[in-house]
């Protein structure tokens, strides 16, 4: 396959939250370029190094032995000063004056924002790579480092209810996911977990408290309760508080998994994932596609444009919210 004539020299950049598999990532993305003949320059702590000029030259040792390693070797940020224009065209100018003329992204819906603009006002051939736990990218089946993180996750229930079973305890454990409830309804299903909180499905205290106390779960000497980051109703401390006025007999803890979800060495369905998409997105390149995410859909690789992978959401399947429900009785 014939490289596209204009581009001898592309960069790569992690930004946004981190998720596991980004190193598997970024290898695949400086070995296929490699592959093709075409440079490779790591740009550190996203979009704050690419203003910072903060580059170095990736070789294929570059990446040795980073696939089962969790984070991103090539650091990442938030960055909001890039929302400015005046710094994005700084950005620009690092990227030519180091002869750097195509860029991967990778990152989530926030990281493609930046990455469009940078394509649209500048021309720049950009595509972006979903890499983020939260799996809300619209145009791609799964986003690396979900599967790790509902592992992890689901590992931690697991530990949880040998305790709660002691005790008869109900705890309420946290976990991330920003405004999208994926993680919670996997590590829900996969935990046995008596009950669910997602954004996608409001409830109120009330509600929960009617559920909690049907017939069958009353039988029970502990429960679970998953509750999803970003609800209107509170965070996991503040429900398990207000359940806990209207249920005064029941024991109650709290437990926020928090960031060990972000971290920790990618399961192998990560690993696969970024391997295929690091791969694509050096092909996508080569093909002179640009201002486009690649994403795996059933086993195909797709690439949605930035305007669209941006402004849409990954729908949860309600049905197995229904699910979740049933089987919990
Ligand atoms: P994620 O990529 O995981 O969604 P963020 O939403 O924090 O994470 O976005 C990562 C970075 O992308 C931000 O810190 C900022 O540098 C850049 N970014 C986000 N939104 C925009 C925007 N509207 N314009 C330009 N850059 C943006
Ligand atoms: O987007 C990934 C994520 O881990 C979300 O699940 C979470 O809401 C957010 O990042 C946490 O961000 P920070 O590390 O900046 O607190």
């Amino acid at each position: 396959m014939a490289v596209h004539k204009e581009i001898k020299r592309i960069g790569v950049l992690t930004s946004g939250g981190d998720s596991p598999g980004m190193n598997a990532a970024i290898r695949a993305v400086v070995r296929s370029a490699i592959y093709n003949k075409l440079e490779v320059v790591g740009i550190l702590r996203g979009y704050s190094g690419l203003i910072e000029k903060q580059f170095m030259s990736m070789q294929s040792h570059s990446v040795s032995k980073i696939i089962s390693q969790g984070g991103t070797i090539l650091k990442s940020s938030r960055c909001p000063e890039f929302k400015q224009k005046q710094v994005r065209a700084l950005a620009y100018e690092n990227l030519r004056e180091s002869s750097i003329d195509a860029l991967v992204v990778i990152g989530g819906d926030g990281s493609f924002r930046g990455a469009n603009l940078l394509y649209k006002e500048f021309g720049l051939p950009v595509v972006g790579i979903p890499g983020t736990i939260d799996n809300d990218i619209y145009g791609t089946d799964f986003t690396i480092g979900y599967d790790t993180a509902i592992n992890t996750a689901v590992s931690a229930v697991d530990k949880l209810r040998d305790t709660a079973d002691s005790h008869n305890i109900v705890f309420f454990v946290e976990v991330m996911g920003r405004d999208a409830g994926f993680i919670a309804l996997s590590t829900s299903i996969a935990g046995g977990a008596e009950a669910t909180l997602i954004p996608e499905i409001p409830t109120s205290i009330d509600k929960l408290c009617e559920y909690m106390e049907t017939e069958r779960r009353l039988n029970k000497t502990s429960g679970i309760v998953i509750v999803s980051e970003g609800l209107e109703i509170g965070n996991a401390y503040e429900v398990a508080a207000k359940v806990k006025e209207k249920l005064p007999n029941y024991e109650t803890r709290v437990t926020t998994l928090g960031h060990i979800q972000r971290g920790g060495s990618p399961s192998c369905n990560d690993r696969v994932l970024a391997s295929i998409l690091g791969h694509e997105s050096v092909q996508a390149l080569i093909l002179g596609k640009s201002g486009v995410m690649v994403g795996q859909m059933q086993g195909q690789t797709v690439y949605t444009p930035f305007d669209e992978a941006c402004n849409r959401h990954n729908e949860i399947n309600k049905k197995w919210y229904d699910i979740a429900r049933i089987l919990s009785l």
